[in-house]
């Protein structure tokens, strides 16, 4: 809701308020961002705030909450924007011309996904801002959802001058929070080991940035929290920050000279610039900033409602999921027909839905070193096509999906011996390689183009039913600054294009493993392959770190063979199926080579996956043990009417001890009685909470359990 009151708008969303007053000058303040307050007109309290040091002077607008600050004016702390204006400097000027109200409407951003409202009631609010001086003109825009506790915002930035401008720096959203004692929570990785938690307190005048310069990437996630100092899992007041975007991002956060902190989201001015001719705009992406009074836990299930509802377009965000097996552990480039033939019979036997063909089917790829742009199948491995084996994979009762990478080119293939001036490249050096790989120029309209039509000429003469989107190396000798943002665009163009076209078809994102797990994905694949280290303990902090933006069923996890692949580690057949059941579940292993115990083992997990799924991707999320700050793991699902529950736990590391504990769970209606589906066992949820479930762990390493219990 938004309520106009005076010279404040108020945003209103479920127990949360965002209201901004215009001062006597014309500049844009926050007033307040936390707790919901209620209709009151604000704007009577400007003058009360001014006397108390809200506003120090004419000359200096440091003590006040702006938010869209500029540079060069009253505010000696970081821009939001810079723009080399007409007249050669990058000083600019913002003041108020006008709110506009958008009853029942969210912002829609050019080329970019945003939230949509769905079935739920959002408003937006636009503010246009004027720097006459330069002739520019800035709209922010606010979505707010009566039912949540998130604020959705973007810029649109316009050239009204009669001349060229050149934008330098373009955040999405500028916050200044009041001073306090708060710790930046941010999501570093690396390949293998991705969305690590890394807690770090915002001292005064220290600036932090979390950013990285290409795609989403492994090392650094878009999502940041800011956290009161004492905040933790439960409790405490958290600011999220989550960008709608694939591309270079960041998020600046530094604490100022009054001790208030200013954070700033959006693409990254590192590498970033946009010429904007006469009449021309530049439209940020969207950050989506979260506002919880307890913890990160009330936090995390803010925004996977929010994604999952309102963000994920995929008519698959709210199905059941195919069981899945894949193929690149079981043989990476070594298969035939036959061969995968042979194994869907088996997995169709265990109980699997789909088999994923994955990397190597097309070209000539015996390895990595040759054949991307070429999405042919190779008829020395499948004589009678995709078509054809889709088909024999389709008579054997399972769907069958496909691995692209599409976005790539091999200097080794026909698509880059005929377009060579595809690939990224600078005329004065030699293109760098990555996996033996070069990226294409989706800032092209014709790549973009080619990819629709290569992917879906696939798509239309097999029945695929799944498609695994990879992108496989780092993005390095981009040709010019802004050129990634032109990139992204391309990227969300062609995904547009085929998931549009392919409504059927059910996505899945990849980036050597989790490198691009970001909502820009989610807008059009509803899960993410989240690492390509399967190990369970590994998946453990993985899931646990990637849990705390994204909800469970975009999160992918199969159960591997071990040895695991990427570690060598060794767990048990249901530690692993254990860790990857509150996800996207499926397999990937030889499962001819599957001993007969395990088959009838793999049998009830599946039974079990499907009858947890609803649960899974509708229910809420609660985090129990941190296997970050500890030897156990846990997290549960909740269905929305507090009648099922499914709980994981782990205890990593075996001890001495016999006695390991108490599991209290979370999110239960305290008087419901719930019952335990394998014992029979009834409880309260009150003692389930408040006294705790004592669990017996096996005298081994990695030992996990699943608990699942229902109203009785
Ligand atoms: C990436 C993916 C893997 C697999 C290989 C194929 O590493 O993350 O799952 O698809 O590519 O080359």
């Amino acid at each position: 809701m938004i309520i106009k009151n005076g010279n404040t708008v108020h945003l209103q969303g479920r127990e949360i308020s965002y209201i901004m007053m215009v001062s006597e000058k014309g500049d844009l303040l926050n007033f307040h961002f936390g707790k919901r307050l209620d209709e009151s007109d604000y704007s009577l309290m400007y003058d009360e705030w001014k006397k108390g040091g809200f506003i120090s002077n004419d000359l200096c607008l440091d003590e006040l909450a702006q938010e869209y600050p500029s540079y060069g004016y009253r505010d000696l702390r970081m821009p939001a924007y810079e723009v080399e204006n007409i007249y050669g400097n990058m000083l600019s000027q913002l003041k108020v011309k006008d709110f506009i109200v958008h009853e029942n409407e969210t912002a829609q951003i050019e080329g970019m996904p945003s939230l949509f409202a769905g079935d739920k009631k959002a408003d937006t609010l636009e503010v246009v801002l004027c720097d006459d001086a330069i002739a520019l003109e800035v709209h922010l825009y606010y979505t707010v959802f009566d039912e949540y506790n998130i604020i959705a915002r973007n810029a649109v930035i316009i050239n009204k001058a009669d001349a060229n401008v050149t934008l330098k720096r373009a955040y999405s959203a500028s916050i200044d929070l009041p001073k306090g004692d708060y710790d930046m929570i941010t999501f570093p990785g690396a390949w293998g080991d991705e969305r690590n938690i890394v807690r770090t307190p915002l001292k005064r005048s220290v600036m932090l940035e979390a950013e990285t310069s290409r795609y989403t990437s492994h090392n650094l996630n878009s999502f940041v929290m800011i956290a009161g100092s004492e905040a933790n899992e439960d409790m405490g007041d958290v600011y999220g920050f989550s960008l709608i975007y694939s591309g270079n991002h960041s998020t600046a956060v530094k604490t100022e000279m009054y001790g208030d902190v200013r954070i700033m989201q959006g693409i990254n001015p590192f590498q970033f610039k946009k010429e904007l001719k006469p009449g021309e705009s530049f439209a940020t992406p969207q950050s989506v900033i979260c506002y919880s009074d307890s913890g990160f836990g009330k936090m995390s299930r803010e925004y996977h409602d929010v994604y999952r509802n309102n963000l994920m377009r995929s008519k698959f965000t709210h199905m059941d999921r195919p069981i899945l097996i894949n193929n690149w552990e079981a043989t990476y480039f070594e298969f035939d027909e036959e061969k995968l033939v042979n194994m869907a019979k088996i997995a169709h036997d265990a109980g699997i839905e789909l088999f994923v063909l994955d990397d190597g089917w097309f070209g000539k790829r015996d390895t990595d070193n040759c054949s991307l742009g070429d999405w042919v199948a190779d008829k020395k491995k499948l004589p009678n096509g995709i078509e054809g084996l889709a088909e024999k994979i389709n008579a054997i009762g399972m769907k069958f999906g496909l691995w692209f990478e599409p976005e790539m080119v091999s200097p080794d293939s026909d698509l880059y011996r005929a377009h060579p001036d595809w690939a990224i490249s600078v005329k004065e050096r030699t293109p760098i390689e990555g996996r033996q790989q070069l990226i294409l120029d989706l800032s092209k309209n014709e790549v973009c183009e080619y990819i629709i039509e290569a992917v879906s000429s696939v798509l239309r003469n097999a029945n695929v039913e799944y498609v695994k989107w990879d992108f496989n190396r780092m993005m390095t000798d981009m040709p010019y600054p802004g050129f990634n943002h032109a990139f992204t665009l391309g990227f969300y163009k062609v995904m547009k294009g085929i998931t549009e076209a392919f409504p059927n078809v059910l996505f899945e994102g990849c980036c050597s493993g989790g490198g691009r797990f970001d909502p820009g994905v989610l807008a059009y694949m509803p899960q993410i392959w989240t690492s390509d280290n399967s190990d369970a303990v590994a998946r453990m902090k993985i899931q646990y770190g990637t849990s705390m933006c994204y909800p469970p069923s975009s999160i992918s996890s199969h159960v591997t063979a071990v040895p695991n692949h990427q570690c060598g580690r060794l767990t048990s057949l249901d530690a692993r199926a254990d860790t990857a059941y509150i996800g996207t579940f499926g397999y990937e292993l030889d499962i001819t080579q599957t001993p007969k115990e395990e088959i009838e083992e793999i049998r009830k997990q599946i039974a079990f996956d499907k009858k947890i799924q609803p649960l899974v991707r509708e229910g809420d999320f609660y985090r129990l043990q941190n296997p970050f700050d500890s030897n156990f793991c846990s997290w549960q699902m909740v269905s929305k009417d507090k009648k099922h529950t499914v709980v994981y736990a782990a205890k990593i590391l075996v001890d001495a001890h016999t006695f390991t504990g108490t599991l209290k769970l979370k999110g239960l209606d305290p008087d419901k009685k719930y019952k335990d589906t394998k014992t029979g066992a009834v409880y309260s949820g009150a003692y389930l909470m408040y006294k705790g479930k004592r669990m017996n762990y096996e005298r081994n390493d990695f030992s996990t359990e699943i608990i699942e219990l229902v109203e009785a």
